[in-house]
């Protein structure tokens, strides 16, 4: 069964409560957007494999831990999650960036997939998905399907909202997928957006309506 961690560091609720605050324009909202993203991949990369190398400071020789080079890469659903990825590469400037076009129709509220670029070596490396809001889980399953189809074997789901629904729908289809979270609200209204939320968090993020 998948993991759901649920980050309730100081600095990220501080700034996910601005981000909810419907008062918060856009600029100010996509600047926490990229600093909760850039916490949170401090958190999701806690446990990246280290090896030692030998340096010299100015005192003398020593052994000093370094990344043992595991080959990274961020994967936005777009348009939103595209807020999140500049956080994440402050975090882990070497990783490659894939792109997923995705929308959620509002009729039938399925994803429909509209663009995909990803890095080739995409099998070989460990891949983090970012979006914001985690609503019923479609967008995120469909995306985690498709990079699996194309060879994805180690993946993480970055979100700063989610709801129960959504965890449930992305656990159930996908139990090797970890689930990293700011926030697990309390539902979905009829609409499918999350209670309390942050309203449409792409219409936020570039100021459309
Ligand atoms: C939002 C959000 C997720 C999706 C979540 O995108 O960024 O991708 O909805 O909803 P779900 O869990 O029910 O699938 P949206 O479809 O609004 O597209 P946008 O990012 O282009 O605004
Ligand atoms: N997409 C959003 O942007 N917000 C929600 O609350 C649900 C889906």
């Amino acid at each position: 069964m998948s993991h759901v961690h649920v980050f309730d560091h100081a600095l990220i609720q501080h700034k996910l409560s601005f981000i909810r605050n419907k008062e918060t324009g856009s600029k100010e909202f996509r600047e926490m957007v990229e600093e909760i993203a850039m916490l949170m991949a401090y958190e999701v990369t806690r446990d990246l494999p280290l090896t030692d190398i030998e340096i010299e400071t100015p005192v003398c020789k020593t052994q000093a831990k370094v990344l043992a080079g595991k080959k990274l890469g961020i994967v936005p659903i777009l348009r939103a999650g595209l807020g999140m990825v500049d956080g994440v590469l402050k975090m882990i400037p070497a990783a490659r960036v894939g792109h997923i076009g995705m929308y959620r129709d509002p009729e039938t509220l399925k994803p429909v997939e509209y663009y995909c670029k990803l890095p080739a070596d995409i099998e070989e490396r460990d891949l983090i998905v970012v979006d914001p809001m985690l609503a019923t889980g479609g967008s995120a399953c469909a995306c985690i399907d498709f990079i699996k189809k194309r060879g994805a074997k180690s993946i993480k789901l970055m979100c700063l909202i989610a709801a129960p629904e959504g965890i449930k729908v992305v656990q159930d289809a996908h139990d090797d997928v970890d689930i990293y979270v700011a926030a697990v609200d309390e539902k979905l209204n009829d609409h499918a957006y999350i209670v309390p939320g942050l309203g449409d968090a792409g219409d936020r993020l570039f100021g459309t309506k």
